[in-house]
C-alpha cells in the first residue's frame, strides 16, 4: 500500500495569496546534460498582508542552488527549502526581487511535466502544476505576471529558441552558443508559460487581423515534416478569421507560434503565443492521415487558438474553475467545426462522443460535477465531464438565451473580465446581468454530477383535441453526492402531424413554453396542448438540446415516421438509432427481433441511403448501428459485453444480409478517382463508402472486398477503414494484412505505427492479449511515448470491450499490470488508462468480481503515484 500522505484540496478553502508576483525574469542556460534555471521574481505583499507573513513558493522535485533577495544572498535562517517548497520566513514589506537558481535534468523527466526533452528538443508543459518543476513559484492560476525569458544554448543543438510573446533580442553568446530574449507583456499565470529549444524545421505564413495588424505565423516541427504542417496552418488561419466573425475576438500579439513535439501527455497546450502540440494533432498528409485525423487537427488547432481569449486573456481563479475555460472553449471549437463543416453531422459526432465517454463517466465511480468542490490530484480532472459536459452546459445557456442575447453576454464577459482570473459564478453573472435572466437554478448544472434521466409519456384526447405530455426528471446519486435537485432542462421540440408537417396548438399550460422550446424546471411537469387537430408525433430534444438520457416508450412506427419526417436532422438520426437500440436490447435480453420489425428498419435505412437531399456524411451516420459501449450504457447493469457484441454482429447480418447486393451497388457508385482532398464533401463520401463496406462485410462475413480496398486504396482513410474492418473482426486475412501494413507503412512513421497498434489492440479473438504482450516486450518498442502506449493499451481498454472484460480476468490483469509498470515513469498516462475500468460496477457478476480483484491487487502495489492512487481509490470506494 502506498505511503504518500493523501491530502484533499477543497474549493471552500480558496484564499488569495498574501503576496503577488508582478514580473518574472527567467534565464535558462541550456546544456546537453543540465539546464540552469535562474529566476528573478518581482514580488510585493498585498495591501492587507500582515508584516511577517511568510512567503511560501511551490516546488516539485527541485533542488535549490542559491537564493537571494535584492541581490544579497539569504542567510540560512532566513529561508527553508526542500524539493516541494521554498519559504521566505520574513520577506520585506515592499516590492523586492527574489532570485533563485536551480539545476534541471530535462532528459530524465519522463513525466513530461515541467521542462523535458522530446526527440532531443527541449520543451515545457506547465498546465496545471508543471511550472513548479522548473522553478520555485506561486504556481496558481490567479497569480498573473509579465514574463521576460532569456534562453541560451548551443547554436547547433538548438538553433531555434522560443518562448511566449514577442522576440526582443537575439544574438551570439560566445563558445558556439547563442541567445534569445522573449517578452510577454500580457500578465499570465505560470501554467501558460512555455519555452522550446531545439533543431527544428518550420513553415511560416501570416494573418492580417480585422483591424489591419499583421501577425506572423509559424509552425515548428522535426526536419522533414514541414510539408505535413500545411493543413494545420490552414486551420489556424480559418480559426483566426472565425473568432473575429463569430465572437469579435482578434489576436493580440505580433507572433503566433505552434510547435509539434512527439512526446506529449495530452493533445495540445494553449501557452500564450506559443502553442505546443502533440505531433499527431499537427501532421497530416493523405498517405498517412485519415479524414478523422484532418478533422481532429482542425478542431484542436482551433481549440488552442480560441483559448487565447477564453483561458488566457480571461483565465481561471483556481483549478476548480477548469470548466470555465475548457467547457467554453470546447463549445467554441464545436461551433467552429459546425460552421466550417456540416452542422447536423458535427452535432451527431459530438453527441456520440458524449454518450460513449461522458455518460459512462457520469454514471460510474469517477462521476464528478463539471465544477468539482474537492480533488486530490488536479491532473485527474481533465475529464470528458469538464470538457464535453462543460460544453453542453454552455450550449444550453446559448439555447436558453437565444443567439443574440448569448453573443451580447459573451461580449460583456470579455469586457468585464479581460485580464482577470475568474470563476463560474462570474461567468454566469455576465449573462444574468446582460439578459436579466435568473440563472441561479441553471448553475446547478455545474455543481451536480450525473446524467439526468428524463421520462416522457404522452396521450392524445381526440374528442377534446388535447395533447398531454408528461415529463419527469431524475438524477441518480453519484459518489459523495446523494441528494440531487431539479435542473433547468431546455427541450427544443416540435409536434408533427400525420402528413409529416409541423402542427400548431392554440394554447399550452403546465410548464414554460417559448416558441420551439419547453423549459423544464421541476421534477415533473404535465403539459397540456389545446387545439391539436390530430394525434401528433412529438420530436423532443431537437439538436440534443440537453445532455440527458431520454426514456420514452415509442412505437417503432412512430420512430420510423420521425426518421422520415422530422425537420430536425439530429432527431431523424436519433430515431433510427432508437429503433436499432430497442431491438438490440431486447435481443440481448433473449427476445429476438421479429422479421417485420427488421423489415421496417431495413426499408428506412435503404430510403436514407437513396435520398437525394441528405448528404453522404449524414447517411453514413444514419446507417451506423449503435456501438456496444453505448448499448451497454443503456442496459446499465449486469452487462456481458461479449454477448452484446455477438448480438450486434447477428443483428447486422440479419438486417443487411438480404440487401448486400444493394449495398455493393451503392458502394461501387461512390468509388472516385479524384485526388484526395480533406474537405467535408469528399470526406463524407468516403465515410459513407466505408460505412457500406463495414456493413457489407458484416452482413456477408466475407472480407474479400475489404482486402481489395486495402490494397487499392489511394489514401490512408480508405486503407485504414479497410484494415479496421478486417483487423477488428480478426478474419482469416487479418494477421497477414496487419503484418503488411506494419512493414509497408508503419515502420518509418510513428503516427502510422499508432494506427497499427490501435488495430492490434482491437481484435476480438482470444489471442489479442498475447500479441499485445509481445509488442510491449519488444526492446524496440518506445515504451515512454504516450501516443504509442495509448494507441495500444488505451484502444484495448476503450475499444475492445469483449477482450478487456473477459470473464477469466486476463484482460483486466493485462491492464493493471501495464498501469503498475508505467506509473513509475509517467503517472498521467497510467492514471488515464486506468479510468477505462470505470464500467466495472455494471458488468455481470463474474466479470465484475474479476475486475474488482485486478483493481484490488493493483492497490496492493508498493508505491503508486498520487494520480493512480486517486483514480484507484475512487474506483474502489
Ligand atoms: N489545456 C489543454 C487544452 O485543453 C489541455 C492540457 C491540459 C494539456 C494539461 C496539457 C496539460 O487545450
Ligand atoms: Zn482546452
Amino acid at each position: 500500500m502506498r505511503t504518500e500522505t493523501e491530502h484533499t484540496i477543497f474549493l471552500k478553502d480558496y484564499a488569495p495569496s498574501p503576496y503577488r508576483i508582478v514580473a518574472v525574469d527567467l534565464d535558462f542556460d541550456i546544456f546537453d546534460k543540465v539546464t540552469i534555471a535562474r529566476a528573478q521574481l518581482s514580488i510585493e505583499p498585498e495591501a492587507e498582508t500582515p508584516p511577517g507573513t511568510p512567503l511560501v513558493l511551490d516546488g516539485d522535485g527541485l533542488s535549490l542552488s542559491s537564493v537571494a533577495i535584492d541581490g544579497a544572498p539569504l542567510m540560512q535562517s532566513a529561508y527553508a527549502s526542500d524539493a516541494n517548497s521554498l519559504t521566505i520566513v520574513e520577506p520585506p514589506q515592499r516590492r523586492f526581487v527574489l532570485e533563485t537558481e536551480v539545476h534541471l535534468d530535462p532528459a530524465a523527466n519522463t513525466k513530461l511535466m515541467g521542462l523535458y526533452r522530446s526527440n532531443g528538443v527541449w520543451c515545457t508543459q506547465c498546465e496545471p502544476e508543471g511550472f513548479r518543476r522548473i522553478t520555485y513559484y506561486l504556481d496558481r492560476p490567479d497569480c498573473l505576471a509579465v514574463f521576460k525569458v532569456t534562453l541560451t544554448a548551443d547554436a547547433k543543438l538548438a538553433p531555434v529558441l522560443l518562448s511566449n510573446g514577442n522576440l526582443v533580442r537575439a544574438g551570439d553568446a560566445g563558445d558556439g552558443r547563442h541567445f534569445a530574449v522573449w517578452q510577454d507583456l500580457h500578465p499570465k499565470p505560470a501554467y501558460l508559460f512555455a519555452m522550446v529549444a531545439g533543431d527544428l524545421g518550420s513553415i511560416t505564413d501570416s494573418f492580417t487581423t480585422a483591424s489591419g495588424k499583421k501577425v506572423d505565423l509559424a509552425i515548428y516541427c522535426e526536419h522533414g515534416k514541414e510539408s505535413q504542417c500545411d493543413w494545420a496552418m490552414d486551420s489556424l488561419k480559418r480559426s483566426m478569421a472565425w473568432d473575429e466573425r463569430r465572437f469579435g475576438r482578434e489576436y493580440d500579439l505580433d507572433i503566433f507560434n505552434i510547435v509539434a513535439v512527439s512526446d506529449f501527455n495530452f493533445g495540445a497546450m494553449e501557452n500564450k503565443g506559443l502553442n505546443i502540440f502533440n505531433d499527431r494533432l499537427v501532421f497530416a498528409q493523405p498517405e498517412s492521415a485519415t479524414d478523422a485525423n484532418y478533422a481532429g487537427i482542425e478542431r484542436v488547432i482551433a481549440h488552442e487558438y480560441f483559448h487565447n481569449w477564453t483561458g488566457n486573456r480571461i483565465t481561471c481563479r483556481d483549478w476548480f474553475q477548469l470548466c470555465l475555460k475548457e467547457g467554453l472553449t470546447v463549445y467554441r471549437d464545436q461551433e467552429f467545426s459546425s460552421d466550417e463543416r456540416s452542422r447536423p453531422v458535427q452535432r451527431i459526432h459530438n453527441v456520440q462522443g458524449l454518450r460513449s465517454a461522458q455518460f459512462p463517466e457520469d454514471s460510474g465511480p469517477l462521476a464528478h460535477a463539471p465544477r468539482p468542490d474537492h480533488y486530490k490530484e488536479i491532473n485527474n480532472f481533465y475529464t470528458t465531464t469538464v470538457y464535453e459536459k462543460g460544453a453542453e452546459i454552455v450550449r444550453m445557456l446559448a439555447t436558453l438565451l437565444g443567439e443574440t442575447a448569448f453573443r451580447k453576454g459573451m461580449d460583456f464577459y470579455f469586457e468585464r473580465h479581460d485580464g482577470e482570473a475568474t470563476t463560474i459564478e462570474a461567468f454566469l453573472a455576465v449573462f444574468a446581468d446582460s439578459s436579466g435572466m435568473d440563472l441561479d437554478q441553471f448553475k446547478t448544472w455545474y455543481l451536480q454530477a450525473g446524467t439526468p434521466q428524463v421520462s416522457v409519456r404522452d396521450a392524445y384526447d381526440a374528442e377534446n383535441q388535447t395533447y398531454t405530455l408528461e415529463l419527469d426528471q431524475l438524477t441518480a446519486a453519484t459518489p459523495g453526492q446523494l441528494e440531487k435537485s431539479a435542473l433547468v432542462i431546455p427541450i427544443r421540440f416540435g409536434l408533427i402531424g400525420p402528413n409529416g408537417s409541423p402542427m400548431g396548438w392554440s394554447s399550452v399550460s403546465g410548464a414554460e413554453v417559448r416558441d420551439d422550446m419547453i423549459v423544464l424546471r421541476e421534477d415533473s411537469a404535465v403539459l397540456r396542448f389545446e387545439g391539436v387537430a390530430n394525434r401528433p408525433v412529438p420530436s423532443l430534444f431537437r439538436e440534443f438540446s440537453a445532455p440527458v438520457q431520454v426514456h420514452a416508450d415509442r412505437s417503432q412506427d412512430d420512430l420510423l415516421f420521425l426518421a422520415q419526417h422530422d425537420s430536425d436532422p439530429f432527431n431523424r438520426w436519433e430515431a433510427l438509432q432508437d429503433v436499432s437500440s430497442a431491438l438490440l436490447i431486447d435481443a440481448v435480453d433473449g427476445k429476438r427481433w421479429d422479421d417485420k420489425a427488421l423489415d421496417g428498419l431495413r426499408q428506412a435505412a435503404l430510403q436514407t441511403l437513396d435520398s437525394d437531399t441528405l448528404d453522404d456524411a449524414f447517411k453514413a451516420l444514419a446507417l451506423e448501428i449503435p456501438d456496444a459501449s453505448v448499448l451497454g450504457q443503456k442496459i446499465g447493469k449486469d452487462i456481458d459485453p461479449a454477448r452484446i457484441h455477438s448480438t450486434r454482429k447477428d443483428f447486422i447480418a440479419a438486417l443487411f444480409g438480404p440487401v448486400v447486393g444493394t449495398l455493393e451497388t451503392a458502394y461501387e457508385a461512390l468509388t472516385s478517382n479524384k485526388p484526395y482532398a480533406p474537405d467535408a464533401a469528399q470526406a463524407g463520401q468516403r465515410a459513407l463508402r466505408n460505412q457500406l463496406l463495414k456493413l457489407i462485410v458484416g452482413a456477408g462475413g466475407d472480407d474479400a472486398l475489404a482486402v481489395q480496398q486495402y490494397s487499392e486504396a489511394g489514401n490512408m482513410t480508405d486503407r485504414f477503414a479497410a484494415l479496421t474492418i478486417v483487423g477488428t473482426e480478426w478474419t482469416h486475412d487479418a494477421a497477414g494484412l496487419l503484418a503488411d501494413f506494419h512493414t509497408r507503412f508503419a515502420t518509418h512513421d510513428p503516427l502510422v505505427l499508432d494506427k497499427w497498434l490501435m488495430i492490434s489492440a482491437r481484435a476480438d479473438d482470444d489471442g489479442v492479449i498475447e500479441r499485445m504482450q509481445a509488442i510491449l516486450a519488444d526492446p524496440a518498442f518506445p515504451k515512454n511515448n504516450p501516443n504509442r502506449l495509448r494507441s495500444l493499451v488505451g484502444s484495448f481498454v476503450l475499444s475492445n470491450p469483449v477482450q478487456f472484460t473477459r470473464a477469466d480476468g486476463a484482460g483486466f490483469r493485462f491492464v493493471t499490470g501495464f498501469v503498475a509498470d508505467v506509473d513509475a515513469r509517467n503517472p498521467q498516462v497510467a492514471a488515464r488508462v486506468l479510468t477505462g475500468f470505470r464500467i466495472w460496477p455494471i458488468l455481470e457478476p463474474k466479470r465484475r468480481e474479476a475486475a474488482k480483484a485486478a483493481l484490488a491487487d493493483l492497490q496492493q502495489s508498493a508505491s503508486l503515484s498520487r494520480n493512480t492512487a486517486d483514480i484507484l481509490g475512487r474506483m474502489l470506494a
